[in-house]
């Protein structure tokens, strides 16, 4: 059977970007660069997205595309012996897509609330107590299940479960295209409106604002390189599973440098809209924008609603804000679920409706433990370690593979073969030595820090079972699905 492939070229742009677009960018990015020297974090955050971002999308574009195939495949035809390192990114993908729907989930449930500021004036309260209904649980103890936490989710779990079923051109390129452009028109719409709210400019001010000696800072950096990865939905299957369907006549290098491109320009257009609605807030309450600015769920679930409240025209300024999460987050849902499906139908040999309905069917399962009292704990715990040390783990193992055990001087000769530009030998030198340089300090940093300090006050106990035990798990899952048979399916190669 002929494997699948994108209708068009935007239909391809138009999901690897719903893919890179998402949470991250709209609450990650904005509270990094404030944390990180404001103005001065661009510095950092360009040089990582130069060095690492642009040359990781090409390869991996280029992979994808060239070998056809999901990322067990992609390795296992780079060497046999690699393949458990396109089972560990599977894994990666499929922890995250269990956890991610959470957030989903209450994104959907917000948007419901913000109709009519349900949240009321005490929003941390609210989101804590009233929404989650976080007591005295643990990641270990994780209290009952919540009804009301379990119907969003299972509405997020529907609409990914529908595109994947229905394949990349009839079902994600179709959704891609739908909610990419919804989701620009409504974050132009919000900007519009917020940007000349009094104290916006304040807020723009803080954000923009540089703070040069941050950037002696090596933890600046690391931020500005850790977030380049996760932001670009690379090294964790995804990509490679998406540029496995290009047509044979696509360029490589044109479309990775857009959907870079794009992401990160959408990030700091997020950060616009963002510090300008905290600007407001703070001028609003006569407080110092610093006394307003939280991070993480923190900041979309707790500090914009008590935002929302003060704007002008909250009942629409409020769902148009949680809705363009909510569609970030779904596109982002679907890529990831798409990667984890590819991979099954690959090895198995199994029907897209089967494997699709598999893996929604154990993700949507192990995902109800996030629909608990203590959800969020959990989410907390296993998001800190699949981010800080098993994704950047897979992204240096991928650069050491690629750049090092395989020749890659015939990768870069045949994306540029294929591409409307060529890519100069820069592109090895960042594989081969700066993104990998970068990646094992940052590693090397966040494995001593973790190992000493352990994570958020959780019990040793959670970290040993939940953290390092996970990432572990993962590992030895790759390495045992590596050491069975691949039906001989699918095995042509662009050449
Ligand atoms: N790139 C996404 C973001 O910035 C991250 C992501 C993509 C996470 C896909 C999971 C799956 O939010
Ligand atoms: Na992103």
């Amino acid at each position: 059977m002929k494997r699948e492939q994108w209708g068009s070229r935007a239909g391809f742009i138009l999901a690897a970007v719903g893919s890179a677009i998402g949470l991250g960018n709209i609450w990650r990015f904005p509270y990094m660069a404030y944390e990180n020297g404001g103005g001065a974090f661009f510095i950092p955050y360009l040089f990582a997205m130069l060095t690492a971002g642009i040359p990781f999308m090409i390869m991996e574009f280029g992979l994808g595309k060239k070998l056809r195939g999901s990322s067990p495949v992609v390795f296992s035809k780079l060497n046999t012996k690699f393949e458990w390192l396109g089972w560990f990114q599977v894994l990666i993908a499929a922890t995250i897509g269990i956890y991610y729907v959470a957030v989903i989930g209450w994104a959907i449930s917000y948007f419901g609330f913000s109709f009519g500021q349900d949240w009321g004036t005490d929003t941390n309260a609210f989101f804590f107590s009233d929404y989650l209904k976080l007591g005295e649980n643990s990641p270990t103890n994780l209290g009952d299940w919540q009804w009301h936490i379990a119907i969003p989710m299972i509405i997020a779990w529907a609409i990914t479960y529908a595109a994947v079923y229905r394949g990349v051109k009839g079902g994600i390129e179709k959704a891609s295209k739908i909610m990419m452009p919804l989701l620009f028109i409504m974050v132009i719409l919000l900007i519009g409106r917020v940007v000349m709210l009094p104290g916006a400019l304040d807020g723009l001010n803080y954000l923009f604002a540089p703070d040069f000696s941050k950037l002696l800072d090596a933890k600046v950096w690391s931020a500005a390189y850790g977030q380049i990865f996760f932001t670009l939905s690379v090294g964790f299957a995804i990509m490679l599973a998406y540029s496995s369907y290009l047509p044979e006549k696509s360029d490589v290098n044109n479309n990775a440098l857009m959907t870079v491109l794009i992401n990160c320009g959408f990030s700091i257009v997020a950060g616009v809209l963002i510090f300008s609605i905290l600007g407001y807030m703070a001028a609003e309450q006569s407080k110092g924008i610093t006394d307003v600015v939280s991070g993480g769920v923190g900041l979309a679930f707790v500090t914009l609603p008590a935002a929302i409240n003060l704007l002008p025209i909250p009942y629409i300024l409020g769902p148009l804000f949680f809705l363009a999460l909510v569609v970030a987050g779904l596109s982002s849902h679907i890529s990831i679920i798409e990667a984890v499906t590819a991979s099954i139908m690959d090895k198995l040999n199994l029907a897209r409706e089967k494997a699709a309905t598999a893996v929604c069917g154990v993700g949507f399962v192990v995902s109800m433990a996030f629909a608990t009292n203590g959800g969020l704990l959990l989410l907390d715990l296993v998001d800190y370690f699949v981010n800080n040390v098993a994704l950047l783990a897979s992204c240096l193992i991928e650069l050491i593979v690629v750049g090092w055990l395989v020749k890659l001087s015939d990768i870069r000769q045949y994306v540029n073969r294929v591409s409307e530009f060529s890519v100069g030998q820069w592109m090895e030198v960042c594989i081969r030595f700066v993104s990998p340089i970068m990646l094992a300090v940052i590693i090397t940093k966040n494995l001593i820090n973790t190992v000493n300090e352990g994570y958020g006050g959780y019990a040793q106990f959670e970290l040993i079972t939940l953290g390092w035990g996970l990432v572990a798990a993962m590992v030895v899952v790759g390495i045992i699905v590596n050491s069975t048979t691949t039906p001989a399916r699918d095995m042509e190669t662009e050449s």
